[in-house]
């Protein structure tokens, strides 16, 4: 018991901590920022506020971050902000409010007007990665075969614009203005393309993935930008949270094998190996509605489908409405994967999850009790006072409002949208702001 007392101690001194020292590769920026800078810098910057841990995790990620940027002698200039500083309003300060910052710790890059929300790992190499694609230039030019076999060996997923200048060259930049947050953009001219590389007709956008080409047609596949939206990821890959949640917007299902985080069993090599399979084989005819991969470890799907899973199993899930699906039988062939994926799309299989208003009531609740769960582990008396304080605050702020309201139900809605400001979550961050 004795060693949890520094651990209280040190959670209250955190609570009003001043902030740390400034350091050499990471400016401390304020209200001011966006009159001061110059028009043409690039800016990192992280968001945070004193109080929350996770932002203090990242902070040692950050130094490195900064000076490794500057080392390269990188354009980007990295920055913090405390996001809290506004007393008693801590999501509305000015610089939080102009890059509507919901949750922290919060990445963003400033490049000319446009503001780009990162929000993948927290980690050195998934920032970098970040800094060195969205603060470079948005297309990138391949001037030789070399430079362009170099790129198609770095990159899963490709999208290279080919030919000269025209409209569909001014629509791909403007597309990779808005989209260099998820990809790489490339351009090149016909004469330094692989062999076997041959456009039916040019200028073309030409996307390569999964072994093969595919040529971007307006009538076919739409809007250029959804399209690469919708066509950004593998047909085939492993698949983590940060993927997982990613692929929301590209609004096809994903159909996923579920296994052991590590020693997998031949079981789970067997589910592996299955979807791999039919995304390989029978990918011309699914692929326009599912993606396929695998996923170790089941932390991230449990959240998901706020209960257990059974590891190692098969689940389509819908990121579109929180949704998912499972197998209503045992999956031991290839047909019995097939007939289930059709099921899904026939919609006679039941539809599980979603974003009703029950189902969200019941994330909060879901969320409420896996965030507290490990502190009143840990910490029983901290646990109790942060369930009680909240509780009892909005007993007395519902007591006070609903002597002048007949009914309570259009607080539900504000319930909603204050609880994901309270936590630093990525499930809820926005994904990028105009
Ligand atoms: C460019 O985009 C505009 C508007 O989205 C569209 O009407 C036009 O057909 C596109 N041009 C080409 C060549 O794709
Ligand atoms: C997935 O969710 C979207 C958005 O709610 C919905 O339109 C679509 O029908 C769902 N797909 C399936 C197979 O249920």
């Amino acid at each position: 018991m004795a060693d949890r007392i520094p651990v209280l101690l040190s959670a209250l001194l955190l609570l009003l901590a001043a902030p740390p020292p400034a350091s050499a590769f990471v400016e401390e920026l304020d209200d001011s920022f966006m009159e001061s800078r110059g028009p043409d810098d690039i800016w990192l910057i992280k968001f945070y506020a004193p109080w929350c841990t996770f932002c203090k995790q990242l902070d040692p990620v950050w130094h490195q971050v900064g000076s490794e940027l500057r080392s390269h002698g990188s354009l980007v200039q990295v920055g913090k902000a405390d996001a809290s500083v506004n007393p008693g309003c801590f999501i509305c300060a000015g610089l939080t409010k102009e890059f509507r910052v919901r949750t922290y710790p919060a990445i963003f890059m400033v490049k000319k007007d446009v503001k780009y929300n990162y929000l993948g790992p927290r980690t050195k190499d998934g920032i970098m990665d970040f800094a060195d694609r969205v603060g470079g230039p948005l297309v990138r030019s391949l001037r030789s075969l070399q430079l362009f076999q170099h790129a198609m060996s770095r990159h899963d997923v490709m999208f290279v614009y080919i030919g000269a200048t025209s409209q569909l060259k001014g629509n791909y930049t403007s597309a990779a203005e808005e989209l260099i947050v998820h990809t790489y953009f490339f351009s090149a001219s016909r004469d330094v393309l692989p062999e076997g590389v041959s456009p039916a007709f040019l200028p073309a956008v030409v996307l390569f993935k999964d072994g093969t080409f595919f040529t971007y047609s307006e009538e076919h596949d739409g809007d250029l930008k959804s399209w690469i939206k919708r066509e950004r990821f593998p047909n085939f890959m492993k698949i983590d949270d940060y993927t997982l949640y990613a692929m929301g917007d590209s609004g096809k299902l994903v159909v996923l094998a579920l296994l052991e985080e590590r020693f997998q069993s031949e079981e789970s090599l067997r589910c592996k190996t299955l979807v791999e399979k039919v995304a390989v084989e029978h990918r011309d005819t699914y692929s326009r509605n599912f993606y396929f991969g695998f996923m170790e470890g089941s932390e991230y799907i449990r959240g998901y489908v706020m209960g257990e899973v059974t590891i190692p199993s098969f689940m389509v899930v819908n990121l579109s409405n929180d949704g998912y699906f499972l197998p209503p039988g045992p999956i031991a062939t290839e047909d019995h994967l097939l007939d289930f994926m059709d099921a899904v799309l026939e919609g006679s299989v039941e539809a599980r999850g979603g974003n009703g208003v029950l189902q969200r009531l019941r994330r909060m609740i879901y969320d409420a009790k896996t965030s507290l769960t490990p502190v009143f582990r840990d910490a029983p008396v901290l646990g109790g006072f942060l369930v009680l304080f909240p509780v009892s605050v909005a007993a007395v702020f519902f007591y006070l409002c609903c002597k002048n309201r007949p009914s309570l139900k259009e607080d539900e809605d504000e319930v909603m949208l204050m609880a994901p400001t309270a936590k630093c979550s990525k499930k809820l961050s926005e994904k990028k702001s105009d």
